[in-house]
């Protein structure tokens, strides 16, 4: 997959990119690009975004300088999906993340202060999508979220095993996985399920069977 970030703060992506499972996959089936509106804006001291039409607090991100980055980028619109990162967006679920993961090519589009001209969200974009019901202070972190969420649905990713079932897949019927334990067995008086100690396997998965939630 070919995932672009647009943002203001490219640099911002680099403890990202050391972390597992996006690092596993960076160079092989992921390839992250970073740009900064910065870079390609007309505007001149590298202005990015103006005062609300209308009045009102905080600067918007303008349709210009977000057009200017694309067309430098891709020579015009792309033919691929663009998701713009807002509030008032299709909230992201692991449905969502299985569906934008299988596309070859993803541009992500991040804004802050008062948010995204409308103009770019209606005509430069195909999708919006929010991350939660509340208010982030930019789309970085979102972005961030978005890019590990499909990271970890990449061929590779994952150790062997570990990504097939978890919370929200199908092998557990979209709910939400069963408790998980670790050494040791007993502490403060909290035992772990003795059934989880029998090494019994068939009888472990009638447990985890038992205890999705
Ligand atoms: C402070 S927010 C803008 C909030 C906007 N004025 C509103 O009332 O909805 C600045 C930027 O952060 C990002 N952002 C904040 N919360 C987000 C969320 N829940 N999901 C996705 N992006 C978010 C978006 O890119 C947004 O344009």
């Amino acid at each position: 997959m070919q995932l672009d970030v647009f943002t203001l703060v490219p640099h911002a992506y680099a403890w990202l990119t050391e972390q597992r499972p996006v690092a596993t996959v960076l160079g092989s089936e992921l390839d992250l690009r970073l740009f900064s509106y910065r870079d390609t804006t007309p505007l001149r001291s590298g202005q990015v975004d103006d005062e609300p039409y209308g009045g009102g607090a905080g600067m918007v991100l303008r349709v210009d300088v977000v057009a200017a980055a694309l067309d430098t980028v891709y020579g015009g619109r792309p033919g691929h999906r663009v998701v713009a990162l807002t509030p008032q967006g299709r909230q992201l679920t692991q449905e969502l993340v299985e569906e934008l993961a299988p596309e070859e090519r993803l541009t992500v589009l991040s804004a802050r202060y008062e948010g995204f001209d409308e103009r770019i969200v209606e005509h430069l974009c195909t999708d919006a999508l929010s991350i939660g019901p509340y208010v982030l202070s930019n789309g970085d972190l979102p972005a961030m979220v978005l890019v590990d969420a499909l990271a970890r649905r990449l061929p590779g990713a994952l150790a062997a095993g570990s990504g097939e079932v978890e919370s929200f897949s199908p092998e557990l019927e979209g709910r939400l996985e069963y408790p998980q334990y670790t050494r040791p067995a007993e502490f403060r008086g909290w035992r772990v399920p003795d059934v989880l100690l029998s090494g019994d396997h068939a009888v472990v998965e009638r447990w985890r069977k038992e205890h999705v939630r």
